[in-house]
């Protein structure tokens, strides 16, 4: 009988998919406690293999579209651990930054010194350039997805959900992002390339540098039509 057993096991582990660890159970995710909402779903901190993390819960995730996010590794990119696909447990498992959010800098009542700009400068132009030097756009480029981390406050580009890997001929078309940072081509959905994510990131360093919110008081459809007039 038990060898009955040990053979049927050896079986089974022969015709069982290999382990990947890109696919996270969601029983390993331990202490989770609610961060904070945003448009696509909630924001949980937590551990996985103690190592402090944050889940991003969704409502449904496409693997597939998340192929080219896997392998990215820079300092200033949150870095992804893996998918949770056990609904109702669906979401992205990253590394949890402990220091808020460039949003959040920006609008505190203290100063900020005007090297540490430079440096968050400098920190989110490094992100971006590994993101575009593997042919990925962002689209959503903003101050609430620029993460901050420990004592330095490094700056790490968050939230590559939206994140497109480009075709070879280095454009796509998108309608997505946040309008106050989003470019002319975006906004008239014409031809996305690097160029919308240059756009965004000079709009948040406006932003880090005068600390008041872009195009003030004006409602989305004038910072539309003020942005898509632009040459
Ligand atoms: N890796 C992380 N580490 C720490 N906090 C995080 C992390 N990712 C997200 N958060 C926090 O969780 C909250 C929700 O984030 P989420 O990305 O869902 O929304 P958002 O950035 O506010 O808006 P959007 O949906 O447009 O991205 C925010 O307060 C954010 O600072
Ligand atoms: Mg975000």
């Amino acid at each position: 009988m038990t060898s009955i057993i040990t053979d049927f096991a050896k079986q089974l582990r022969k015709s069982a998919p290999p382990p990947s660890s890109w696919v996270v159970d969601p029983y390993d995710l331990n202490d989770l406690q609610y961060v904070g909402s945003g448009a696509q779903g909630k924001v949980f901190s937590g551990h996985y293999r103690r190592r402090r993390i944050a889940f991003k819960m969704v409502p449904s995730l496409d693997q597939s579209r998340f192929e080219h996010i896997k392998d990215l590794h820079h300092q200033n990119l949150v870095r992804f651990h893996g998918v949770c696909l056990a609904a109702p447990n669906v979401g992205f498992v990253m590394d949890f930054c402990s220091k808020g959010t460039l949003h959040s800098e920006i609008y505190q009542k203290l100063p900020i010194e005007s090297h540490t700009v430079s440096r968050w400068a400098l920190e989110i132009a490094t992100g971006m350039s590994y993101l575009h030097e593997r042919g990925i756009v962002h689209r959503d480029l903003k101050p609430l997805n620029i993460l901050l981390h420990g004592a330095a406050k490094t700056a790490k580009i968050a939230d590559f959900d939206l994140s497109l890997k480009l075709g070879s001929d280095r454009t796509s078309f998108s309608g997505s992002g946040s309008i106050a940072y989003m470019s002319p081509e975006v906004h008239l959905r014409r031809e996305v390339t690097f160029r919308a994510d240059v756009w965004s990131y000079g709009v948040v360093l406006w932003e880090t540098l005068v600390r008041q919110r872009p195009y003030g008081d004006l409602n989305s459809w004038a910072v539309i039509s003020v942005v898509a007039k632009t040459p």
